[in-house]
């Protein structure tokens, strides 16, 4: 007896190997200490019943004891080792996921891109231009008299000498004829700087999209028809647009184009200050003295020209009352617009 209770003793020191057993260890331990034929514990376990009864309840009733020990620190370790499954690289793979975020592009910049997919329709490509130029550029090539407010430093953005912040995209008119010949078509969409306030309606940095189309035979038809194709395009097929007679240096005769008010849709509110009507872009045909400051022959081609501001587009579309909600990078503004 006294062996069997030996025997046991030793056995009871196998119950600290458990907690640290790999999977396959602790199956080896089962088989070697509880398995059915020839498992340690099981050897002792069928010498009980050959025992004198004192010895028999001493040994079976610690042989039992150890058992369930035994059997109570291995499913303690099975369970263990099974959640220990699910951590890949310290990484709790049953814990929730986290919501996915879905990012999108800018309102300015799917109004941008649905802008000039439009005039790509209609045969114009989209070009860029640099976001610095020369007063060349920007003013002199463009007709402007070199007594203009708009050279003036309290207007522009200089960057040093005669190199200043584009006010607009126009210049793109000069590098295109400049470089192509015509027949000419293009859209370019385009930061531009000017020294404004940041208010409800202004921002010092803005988008433009410049238009373009220079040929021979362009006349003023070409260009009310591309426009109000344009206007009908962007808002809805029913839109009305007038021309409004104006001036720019670089187009002669110059128009600014106006469209139905979206917010009342003609009869008169706040948003068109009772008119019923919206401006939505500075346009015309383009100036002579532009073509022939690009060396071309103002008699053989003539051409129309327009600049309109893509955020004030999105604001008029979307009722969106401040120009500074483009800027702000308010998320809760911004994802409104996610499509
Ligand atoms: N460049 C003008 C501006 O920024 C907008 C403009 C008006 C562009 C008439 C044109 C145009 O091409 O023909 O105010």
């Amino acid at each position: 007896m006294s062996d069997l209770l030996a025997a046991l003793n030793s056995l009871r020191e196998r119950l600290k190997e458990i907690p640290q057993a790999d999977e396959r260890r602790l199956q080896e331990l089962k088989t070697e200490l509880l398995g059915r034929r020839s498992g340690a514990l099981t050897e002792i376990l069928k010498a009980v019943p050959g025992l004198e009864p004192d010895e028999r309840r001493r040994v079976g009733g610690t042989a039992n004891a150890l058992k369930r020990e035994l059997e109570g620190a291995i499913a303690a370790r099975e369970q263990e080792l099974k959640r220990g499954a699910t951590v890949v690289a310290g990484v709790d793979l049953t814990m929730p996921a986290r919501p996915q975020w879905r990012g999108g592009l800018h309102l300015v910049t799917q109004v941008v891109d649905e802008i000039c997919d439009i005039f790509k329709e209609l045969g114009f490509t989209r070009v860029v231009g640099p976001e610095a130029e020369t007063e060349r550029y920007n003013f002199y090539a463009l007709n402007f008299p070199k007594d203009h407010p708009a050279l003036d430093a309290q207007d522009s953005f200089y960057l040093g000498g005669d190199v200043v912040l584009r006010t607009h995209t126009s210049p793109v008119q000069i590098r295109t004829l400049e470089n192509y010949p015509p027949p000419i078509r293009i859209v370019v969409p385009g930061r531009c700087y000017r020294r404004d306030p940041f208010d409800a309606s202004h921002s010092p940095v803005f988008e433009q999209i410049e238009g373009f189309a220079v040929d021979e035979g362009i006349t003023f038809v070409d260009f009310k028809a591309t426009l109000a194709t344009f206007a009908r395009r962007i808002f809805s097929p029913t839109t009305k647009v007038r021309f409004r007679p104006s001036y720019f240096p670089f187009t002669e005769p110059s128009a600014e184009m106006d469209v139905q008010c979206q917010i009342c849709g003609g009869s008169g509110c706040a948003a068109c200050k009772q008119t019923g009507w919206m401006e939505i872009l500075g346009s015309g045909m383009v100036h002579p003295a532009v073509l022939e400051n690009c060396k071309l022959d103002s008699e053989k081609y003539t051409g129309f020209a327009w600049g309109m501001g893509p955020e004030r587009i999105a604001m008029l579309r979307y009722g969106i009352p401040d120009i500074r909600l483009f800027f702000d990078s308010d998320v809760r503004f911004l994802e409104q617009f996610i499509r």
